[in-house]
């Protein structure tokens, strides 16, 4: 593997780092207090085309490669891990989902507003009672004919309340368990599906997270993904990509409050010198920095597997599982380094380690990642 960035790889990171800087940056502290949905920021991210970076530009994407979306994903992530998790589904959850495994009209209709930024997606998977054991959905997609009658309730879907299309996993034939699962397309507006509470989360307080509900919701039969009972595969095989998106976002978190730690240290004075000039605070931005190296190195071995269409499963969770358990500590060494000053909003290390949390809980658990890899060890 070349570690070397090509030309518009860089170009990408650079484009990312100024948007963040320039456009997330200000106001981030003010939506995290006020649980503000980055509405204007996350239009422009689709602008700039952050919305559906891997797709194919026939649909309206980037034609980018997976790891100048992990680039992006990580430069976005340093300043607002809210509008990164938005833009992480939209990219790897739903764009590519669709793109890998939907029909010509299902590309027409959806995947082209989609990578186009105009509208959000939403992938829902977890329930009240199916979070990690996913193959225990309750949600059903009874089977009419013509359509599917959807009921059920999903719950903590990022996006949503701010998506305009769903792709929502259910159940169609309990005694098939996980082969008869299917995943369909659901529209905003379609009768009878109903956004629910909105959750007032630890961190990623700017991301929009509610529950959904579907009561006898007819969706086409045209809007099934893939074949009758394909629903489980498409969603862990859409997960295993996710997992890149948040392994990415966690390794930003990460390296945003090492930054502001590095940039403090040098600013600070405490015993006569900068906290820089202490041996203590040295070994701590030393543990710091290898780490965040570490956890970078795994998502991009990930990502270029991907990119090389190699397995990329194991890399996958391997890379979402460092960089979430690094993220916690980096983030609580940011908050150590600043003091009392970190424990208050406006130094921002506070809302990077609250952020940090929920990259361990997310696109599977600390223990289903090492489930997926212990599977791929003994396989
Ligand atoms: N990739 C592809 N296929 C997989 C897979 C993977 N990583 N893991 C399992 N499968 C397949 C298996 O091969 C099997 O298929 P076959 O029978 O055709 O071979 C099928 O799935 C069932 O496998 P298991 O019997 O092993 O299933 P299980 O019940 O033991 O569960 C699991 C496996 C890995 C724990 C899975 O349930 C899982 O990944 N759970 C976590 C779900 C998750 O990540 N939820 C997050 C919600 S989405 C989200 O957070 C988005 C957001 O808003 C940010």
């Amino acid at each position: 593997m070349n570690f070397e960035l090509s030309e518009e790889q860089t170009a990408v990171q650079l484009a990312a780092r100024d948007f963040a800087q320039n456009e997330l940056l200000p106001g981030v502290i003010e939506r995290d207090t006020e649980q503000k949905f980055p509405v204007e920021q996350v239009r422009k991210m689709g602008e700039l085309g952050f919305m559906g970076m891997m797709v194919d530009p026939v649909y309206n994407g980037g034609g980018m490669d997976t790891v100048s979306y992990a680039l992006a994903m990580e430069e976005i992530s340093k300043v607002d891990a809210s509008a990164a998790v938005c833009m992480s589904v939209n990219n790897s959850l739903v764009c590519w989902g669709l793109e890998k495994f939907g029909t010509a009209e299902q590309k027409e209709k959806y995947l082209k507003r989609l990578a186009a930024g105009e509208v959000i997606g939403a992938f829902c998977l977890s329930e009240p009672e199916a979070g990690s054991d996913a193959t225990s959905q309750r949600t059903t997609a009874e089977d009419k004919g013509e359509y599917y009658l959807l009921n059920g309730t999903k719950n903590w879907i990022t996006n949503g309340k701010s998506a305009s299309v769903y792709l929502v996993i259910a159940q169609t034939d309990a005694t098939k368990r996980h082969k008869g699962i299917n995943a369909l397309i659901v529209e905003r507006g379609m009768e009878g599906f109903i956004v629910g509470k909105k959750e007032d989360k630890m961190g990623i307080r700017g991301s929009d997270t509610h529950s959904l509900m579907f009561t006898d919701v007819k969706v086409p039969k045209k809007n099934r993904i893939g074949d009758d009972g394909f629903g489980f595969s498409f969603a862990m095989t859409t997960l295993n990509g996710g997992r890149i998106g948040i392994a990415s976002q966690a390794l930003g978190i990460a390296a945003g409050a090492y930054e502001l730690a590095l940039n403090y240290s040098k600013e600070r004075k405490a015993f006569g010198k900068h906290l820089a000039e202490h041996q203590a605070i040295q070994f701590k931005l030393a543990d710091m920095a290898t780490k965040i190296d570490a956890a970078r190195l795994l998502v991009w071995q990930a990502a270029y597997l991907k990119d090389q269409g190699k397995d990329f499963v194991k890399a996958a969770a391997m890379a979402k599982l460092y960089a979430s358990q690094i993220a916690q500590e980096v983030t609580t060494e940011a908050v150590q380094i600043h003091g009392g000053y970190g424990y208050v909003k406006e130094f921002h290390v506070e809302r990077l380690m609250r952020d940090a949390k929920i990259t361990q809980i997310y696109e599977g658990t600390t223990e289903i990642q090492k489930m997926v890899i212990s599977r791929e060890l003994l396989r």
